[in-house]
């Protein structure tokens, strides 16, 4: 993440698109693409761009569950609820995540060095329940395996991780 200040890394960005509302949310996304979240700050341009208030800013972002206020974590944790995974247990498997990590979903842990995100159908429904964490899809997650995957993350064992997507 660039430590730049917020109005320096928006800018490139809305100079790409006109003032119409249609806008608003590829804006958002760039944004958020940009710097991994939508700080206050770049919800106040955004809206200042548009000439409207802040808070309809606000409503669209807080609307849309594509788009966080929060830093992500170290190590981006996605879990997949779309059909295949959400038959095979996804809400319990979700659960599990939450408690290994002491958070829930769309939450950061204290030391910043996990969130957790629910997400749709990321492709790989043979392999369901899934999870992908830090870009590694992770296959027939279940409460075990999450440990070892957090475990194996806090000791830095690659290793270890390699093996668990095989
Ligand atoms: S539904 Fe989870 S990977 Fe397709």
């Amino acid at each position: 993440m660039e430590d730049k200040p917020v109005i320096e890394q928006i800018t490139p960005i809305l100079k790409r698109y006109r003032r119409e509302r249609k806008n608003l949310i590829p804006i958002l996304q760039d944004v958020q693409e940009k710097m991994h979240y939508l700080p206050l700050e770049s919800i106040v341009e955004v809206a200042s761009f548009f000439d409207i208030a802040p808070s309809a800013v606000y409503g669209v972002v807080t609307f849309y569950n594509q788009f966080r206020m929060v830093p992500p974590g170290k190590h981006p944790i996605k879990v997949c609820l779309g059909t295949a995974c959400h038959m095979k247990s996804g809400e319990l498997v979700s659960e599990a995540w939450e408690r290994e990590l002491g958070i829930k979903v769309g939450q950061v842990t204290e030391d910043r060095e996990f969130d957790l995100e629910r997400v749709a159908c990321v492709g790989c429904c043979a392999m369901a329940p899934v999870a992908v964490v830090d870009e590694t899809v992770h296959g027939q997650v279940t409460p075990t395996k999450i440990q070892g995957i957090v475990g194996a993350i806090k000791r830095g064992d690659e290793y270890e991780l390699q093996q668990d997507t095989q």
